[in-house]
């Protein structure tokens, strides 16, 4: 080694030592590694208070949850006409988009969203990613979602019919999603989403009837309950997209039931159920994609450091519902055993809506 190059390095390691890396002084003394992330504490600030009620998994955080998949899938791999992915589209053509029948039910958190993007001058792109990203932190056991920043607010309508429909079948949701880029598996990864869901469309008789028993949670219940044998319509009997339920006042989707037993994706669905940790580093891992679609991550900017850190879960593992036995487990991975869960003592309860915030 030369003794000029030797120089270099010593100089080198001098100022890096020297001088740290500067942060960005944001507003109540937090501090970002790029000025750019400043403005998302500011939206942090507000949107927990005034769109989530003070940090709460509620119907916001739901709604605000799916709409990231449904703007976001408004993208195809082989036909840039069908979308921009996750582009804020739903927001900026909320006349079209809300329009289109898998959407229904949109337009309530469009337009509560909408006015908060205006204020805070972020693209609706960016805005939708960030508040799913930070309502789900605030479920128990939720995940801590990556959040770039620097989507363009310019974009155009998606096509209808990019948003898979509970009546579909396995393999026209494996197709749609495919030509997005999801593979079988991340499928249902994404699905961990529907652990902190309800629906009020399916069945509008019963609005707010989660599909688990534990809807602000972000837990493996949902892969434990749709694979119980189901028995009765917690509404108003049977509609389009809805199979027979396990316990009252909750609803199952056609889909979701689907999806729990094909031999295409039901090992990767059972792999959840006693395992919550893997459950939110999957579901991290195919968020990751899903809030990039369209968009390159080298033109965005990480400001991940300012969605919030979530409460950690209760438990790795799923329970069996009271009233339930193993024997009510359609169990329906070929090549591993159903894990042993344990079982809530008692006698069956019903679920609890969730309650319009
Ligand atoms: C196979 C694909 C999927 C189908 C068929 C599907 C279908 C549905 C349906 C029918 C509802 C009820 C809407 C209503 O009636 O109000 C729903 C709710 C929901 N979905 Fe999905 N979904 C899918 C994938 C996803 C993905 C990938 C995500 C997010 C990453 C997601 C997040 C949610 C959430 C959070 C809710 C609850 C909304 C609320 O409680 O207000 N879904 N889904
Ligand atoms: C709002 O954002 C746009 C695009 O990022 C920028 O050109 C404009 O100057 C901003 N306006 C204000 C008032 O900060
Ligand atoms: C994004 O576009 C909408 C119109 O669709 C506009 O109202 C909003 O101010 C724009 N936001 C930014 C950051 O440019
Ligand atoms: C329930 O369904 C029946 C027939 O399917 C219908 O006639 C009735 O109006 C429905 N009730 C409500 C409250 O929607």
């Amino acid at each position: 080694m030369s003794f000029k190059t030797v120089f270099a390095l010593v100089s080198l390691a001098v100022l890096s030592f020297a001088m740290p890396t500067k942060r960005a002084v944001c507003s109540n003394g937090r501090t970002a590694s790029n000025a750019a992330c400043c403005t998302w504490f500011d939206v942090l600030d507000d949107i927990q208070e005034n769109i989530f009620d003070g940090g709460e998994c509620g119907e916001d955080v739901h709604e605000s949850l799916r709409l990231t998949f449904h703007d976001a899938i408004g993208f195809s791999q082989s036909n840039p006409a069908v979308g921009g992915g996750a582009d804020g589209s739903i927001i900026a053509f909320s006349d079209i988009e809300t329009n289109f029948h898998a959407n229904l039910g949109t337009d309530d958190i469009v337009e509560v969203q909408r006015p908060f993007a205006i204020k805070h001058n972020v693209s609706f792109g960016d805005f939708i990613q960030f508040a799913g990203a930070v309502g789900v932190s605030n479920c128990a056991g939720g995940p801590r979602l990556q959040f770039l920043a620097g989507r363009p607010n310019n974009t155009f309508p998606a096509q209808d019919l990019t948003v898979p429909e509970p009546t579909d079948s396995v393999t026209a949701i494996l197709s749609r999603m495919g030509d997005a880029g999801f593979n079988p598996e991340e499928i249902v990864d994404l699905l961990a989403s529907h652990s902190v869901a309800a629906q009020d469309h399916v069945d509008p008789t019963i609005h707010g009837s989660p599909f688990d028993s534990t809807p602000s949670a972000f837990d493996p219940q949902i892969f434990v309950e749709v694979l119980l044998t189901g028995t009765l319509f917690p509404g108003n009997g049977s509609n389009p997209g809805e199979v027979l339920s396990p316990l009252p006042g909750e609803l199952r989707l056609q889909s979701d039931a689907l999806l729990a037993r094909d031999p295409r994706t039901a090992c990767e669905w059972q792999s959840f159920v006693n395992n919550h940790d893997l459950m939110v580093t999957r579901f991290e891992a195919a968020m990751a994609k899903l809030a990039i679609l369209g968009h390159n991550a080298r033109d965005l900017i990480d400001c991940s450091e300012v969605i919030p850190v979530p409460n950690s879960a209760t438990s790795n593992t799923a329970s069996l519902p009271a009233g339930f036995s193993m024997g009510e487990v359609e169990a329906s991975c070929d090549t591993a055993p159903f894990p042993t869960i344990p079982s809530i003592a008692g006698p069956e309860t019903s679920v609890a809506r969730v309650p319009p915030s």
